[in-house]
């Protein structure tokens, strides 16, 4: 299946943008030092699904997530709910900035696809 290659120059820090690979919405998020910081504050032994921010993102400025709630496959807002990330208006579910999980049914973080940054500020999804 097909790599899609996307051009992270003109996203702005503080946005979301959203593309589509293999069928489903992937976000990708420029996150500001802020957004960093609030993503390792967390205790992360008190998460649903515990996982440290560094262990989803290669580059801390960057998260790429699928863009599938883990509860029933909505596609959930960005820059919305309580924790900085998204929010799954279907049934309420917060995901924080690093796509984790926060409150709400969704049993898993938003899953992390394989990528690689290539030369010239290039993404590779896949
Ligand atoms: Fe997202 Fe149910 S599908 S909360």
């Amino acid at each position: 299946l097909a790599s899609l290659e996307v051009d992270l120059s003109n996203i702005e820090p503080g946005t979301t943008v959203t593309v589509k690979w293999r069928g489903k919405p992937v976000f990708i998020k420029h996150r500001t030092e802020d957004d960093v910081k609030l993503a390792n504050s967390v205790n992360v032994a008190s998460l649903r699904d515990p996982e440290e921010d560094s262990t989803r993102v290669k580059n801390p400025e960057w998260l790429v997530v699928v863009g599938v709630c883990t509860h029933l496959g909505c596609i959930p807002l960005p820059n919305a709910g309580d924790f900085g990330g998204w929010f799954c208006p279907c049934h309420g579910s917060h995901y924080d900035g690093s796509g984790r999980i926060r409150k709400g049914p969704a049993p898993f973080n938003l899953e992390v696809p394989q990528y690689s940054f290539m030369e010239d500020n290039k993404l590779l999804i896949g």
